[in-house]
């Protein structure tokens, strides 16, 4: 695997750094409430897993699969809820915790729809954020890193299903997909 990448963009002892962080804000801008953290799945699954732990805080997990892409690298604009929450969010402090933050397609979409459950407050967390390439307006309370308009994998991050495993976080040759 580590052939298919070009460069790495954090390795693993900085993402454990940065997500450790992030588990502090929230554990402080929390203070005294319950979260429902919904976990985006699958490309959330291991940011989640990792800062899940870093937050001291009374809280239920509950999970999303949405899917606005194909098996390229670009989205399809149409985001399709596959597994909707198990839960209700009325009147919850509700955290979503998404891989990356890119068009914001899919978080916009996802957002007014759980807005519509009327939850207490709605905030956004992502492990990562492309800024140039938004095409929606999506407020992102908590992220580990911006990048540059690369496509990456790595860390829950997948190209066709496959280097979700992969500890750190790449720059996927561009031979991969093109
Ligand atoms: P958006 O709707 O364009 O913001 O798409 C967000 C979703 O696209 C993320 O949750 C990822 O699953 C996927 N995605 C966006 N950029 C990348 C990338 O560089 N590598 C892998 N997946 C990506
Ligand atoms: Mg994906």
């Amino acid at each position: 695997m580590i052939n298919d990448i070009k460069t790495v963009v954090l390795t693993e002892e900085e993402i454990k750094v940065i997500v450790k962080g992030i588990g502090e804000k929230i554990t402080e801008d929390y203070k005294g409430k319950e979260l429902v953290v919904v976990v985006i799945l699958k490309g959330a699954m291991v940011f989640a897993s990792v800062l899940i732990r870093e937050i001291d805080l009374p809280l239920t997990i509950d999970c999303m699969v949405v899917s606005s892409y194909g098996k390229g690298t670009e989205t399809s604009g149409v985001v399709k809820i596959i597994k909707d929450l198990n839960t209700s969010i009325t009147g919850k402090h509700v955290l979503i915790i998404e891989d990356i933050l890119d068009t914001g397609v899919t978080l916009s979409n996802l957002i007014e729809l759980l807005n519509t459950r009327q939850p207490e407050s709605i905030a956004l967390c992502a492990m990562l954020d492309k800024p140039e390439r938004r095409l929606c307006n999506v407020k992102l309370k908590y992220k580990g890193l911006s990048i540059p308009d690369e496509f990456i994998v790595g860390y829950g991050l997948d190209y066709d299903e496959k280097y979700r495993n992969l500890p750190y976080i790449g720059v996927l040759k561009e031979e991969i997909y093109k």
